[in-house]
Order: C-alpha cells, then sequence, then structure tokens
C-alpha cells in the first residue's frame, strides 16, 4: 500500500510503498478514504512528543470501509462504512488514562495510509448524515472537545462558554457542540477572519488575544464573566483567564501550545471557587458520546481545506503556520 512516512525530526512527510497491514484475531483491515491532521502531528515532526520513533506513519484521525475481516470478526461488518476510535487501552478508570494508553499514530501505524488494521472494539459505523471527509475529523478533536466540555466541565444548557483560539480543530469542534447543546459561547482568536466566520457559524461575540485589551473589549461584549473557559495554549496568558472566569466557573485545559504556566496567582483561583480542570483525549463512553451528540444534533464539522493524501506534508505546513479554521483532511484515493 501506500503511506505518508516521516523518517525522521522535521524531515517532510513522503508517499512511500510500504506492507499492507493484516488483521489480527478480533482486528479489521480498513481501506481508509480520508485522514485528518492534529496538532500532535505537527508536535511529532517537530520533535516535541513523547515516545519518538522513526519510521513511522503519522495520523490519528480516519474514516474508510472493512475490507477484510481478522478471526473472530462478525462477517455482517465486511465492507462496512466506519470510524475509527484513535485512543486504544484506556483501562478501568474513566477519570484518567492507564500507562499503556496510546494514540493511533505512533507508536502504532496510524492513517495517513491507504490502508490500517485496527481491533474492531475501535470502529463505529459513519454517522449517516456525514461523508468520509467530513466524519473523518471527529475522531480525536472531537473526542477531546466532549470530554473537556462535557465530561470534566460539565456544561449546563443557557451557561456561558469562553473558547480560546478558535481556528483550532478541537476548539471549533467544541463550539459547534457547545452551542448545540443550549450555551452561550464566546471565542477568542489571532485573525479577525476567524473571529467573524465563528460568529457566523453562532458564536455570540469574539475578540482578538493578540490585542493588548482584549479582556476588557471581551467582558464589555458579553456583558460579563464566563462560566465554562476551554483553552488549550496555556502558557502566561492562562493567569488572563482566571479574569475572565465567573465565581464558580470551571477553566478546562486540553493542551499547552504556548507552554507551561509561569506563574498562577492562587487567590484568583480560591477567592473566586474556580475549578481548573486538565483533559486529555477521552474513554471509550466519551467517544460514543460526542459520536451520539454529532448525529443527534446533526453537526457538521469544518473543514479548512481538503488535500491529496500525496500532498500531507503542505497540509502539515498549513496546520504548522496556525492558518487554518477547523480541521485539515487528505483525501485518500492514491
Ligand atoms: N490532551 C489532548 O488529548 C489533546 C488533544 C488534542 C489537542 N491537544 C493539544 O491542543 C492544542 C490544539 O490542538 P489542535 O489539534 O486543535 O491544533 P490546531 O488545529 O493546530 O489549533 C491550534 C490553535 O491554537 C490557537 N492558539 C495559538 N496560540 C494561542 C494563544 N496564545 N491563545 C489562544 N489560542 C491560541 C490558534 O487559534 P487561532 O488561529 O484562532 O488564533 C491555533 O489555530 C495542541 O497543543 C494539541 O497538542 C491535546
Amino acid at each position: 500500500m501506500k503511506a505518508l512516512r516521516l523518517d525522521g525530526i522535521h524531515q517532510p512527510l513522503v508517499l512511500q510503498q510500504v506492507p499492507t497491514p493484516t488483521p489480527g484475531p478480533n482486528q479489521v483491515l480498513i481501506q481508509l478514504k480520508a485522514a485528518a491532521l492534529n496538532h500532535r502531528d505537527v508536535w511529532i515532526q517537530r520533535g516535541q512528543y513523547a515516545g519518538l520513533r522513526f519510521p513511522c506513519i503519522l495520523g490519528s484521525d480516519g474514516a474508510g470501509v472493512i475490507s477484510e475481516l481478522g478471526e473472530g470478526v462478525d462477517e455482517a461488518l465486511l465492507h462496512q462504512a466506519v470510524l475509527i476510535n484513535p485512543g486504544q487501552h484506556w483501562g478501568e478508570n474513566p477519570r484518567a488514562q492507564s500507562k499503556t494508553f496510546t494514540i493511533l499514530g505512533l507508536p502504532e501505524q496510524g492513517t495517513f495510509a491507504e490502508y490500517i488494521a485496527v481491533p474492531v472494539s475501535q470502529v463505529c459505523p459513519l454517522p449517516a448524515h456525514l461523508s468520509f471527509e467530513q466524519a473523518a475529523v471527529l475522531p480525536l478533536g472531537g473526542a477531546t472537545a466532549y470530554r473537556a466540555i462535557f465530561t470534566r466541565a460539565k456544561l449546563q444548557a443557557g451557561e456561558r462558554v469562553l473558547i480560546t483560539g478558535i481556528g483550532g480543530g478541537v476548539a471549533l469542534l467544541g463550539m459547534q457542540m457547545a452551542i448545540a447543546s443550549g450555551a452561550e459561547v464566546w471565542v477568542t482568536s489571532s485573525s479577525p477572519a476567524k473571529l467573524a466566520r465563528a460568529q457566523q457559524l453562532g458564536a455570540r461575540g469574539g475578540v482578538n488575544y493578540k490585542e493588548e485589551k482584549w479582556v476588557d473589549d471581551l467582558l464589555n461584549q458579553a456583558g460579563g464573566a464566563f462560566d465554562v473557559i476551554v483553552d488549550s495554549a496555556a502558557g502566561a496568558g492562562f493567569n488572563t483567564l482566571l479574569d475572565v472566569a465567573a465565581p464558580g466557573g470551571r477553566l478546562v485545559f486540553y493542551g499547552a501550545t504556548q507552554g507551561n504556566i509561569p506563574e498562577v496567582v492562587a487567590r484568583k483561583i480560591f477567592w473566586k471557587q474556580l475549578s481548573v480542570l486538565g483533559s486529555t483525549m477521552g474513554t471509550e463512553q466519551d467517544f460514543a458520546d460526542m459520536v451520539r451528540l454529532v448525529e443527534e444534533k446533526q453537526l457538521v464539522p469544518i473543514i479548512d481545506e481538503v488535500f491529496p493524501l500525496a500532498e500531507g506534508e503542505n497540509a502539515m505546513r498549513r496546520m504548522d503556520n496556525g492558518e487554518q479554521f477547523g480541521k485539515l483532511v487528505l483525501r485518500i484515493d492514491v
């Protein structure tokens, strides 16, 4: 089969001929139709991820058709269109993943390939209202957004939410889910064009986090502070988010694109009775609940751009430069 291979840190993804995997017992072979990028892929290419191993085939998100069954798999599944849950071996504790938890695309082969073999327990039917390309953007980002917003922050309808960096894949999926669940959502972005697009999609308002007075502007615009704040930037700006949290608010973060938080002003947290929550990916239940929400609300994820698999490196550069609004997709029909 053909696959995009990464041979080392800072190397470009190159289309190569590699052996097609064989499905083992209780596994299915999937002929992938579409894959999607996550920032994780960029971190790995830059060498900024734990457990690096080269060569590797990146990609955590994928959708396709079951083309071969391993021993013990129900024959009715052959030719079924499916979505892959990239999180494996979460373990018994729904509150946190086990030490053996892995994500497709390192160490195991990822979805930037024509075929992938995965345990049958990791697939679910493709949502009927979505194309392969639309569905392929859901798994990692959708599960992460769902767990952060609903399982961890326990968002309720009618609450006021702030989602930072709305151009991001997880952020935008989270915005769609929160709005569909009856929340009032405001956003931040480095780009006025992205702020405008978010408002077209139902955000109440938004401000540019690069501007000096963004906090005052945001509080004026929103008419007050936020019950739930969702962030993946962390870094020095994290303290500012404590200022826009309402008393009793929940601040959930799932990434640290801007690095560690240099100094936390403890009083801001305890005096306002805030909950600061960390979140990573999701359990099988989070994944299933996310897919159910997408189906129930007929959500259609926002795709920034679709690239042919062979041009995956261009998609990686677009993500690395932060140019995208929503998810970057690879079409697999090589
Ligand atoms: N823990 C987990 O399970 C998990 C899962 C998924 C992602 N993550 C992490 O979460 C982060 C986002 O992932 P992604 O796949 O959604 O990436 P992405 O699509 O590349 O989005 C990154 C976005 O971050 C925003 N951003 C950058 N600097 C910011 C700042 N100072 N303040 C606010 N927003 C800022 C930008 O938004 P604008 O373009 O609007 O400015 C950018 O588009 C990455 O660090 C990733 O590793 C973690």
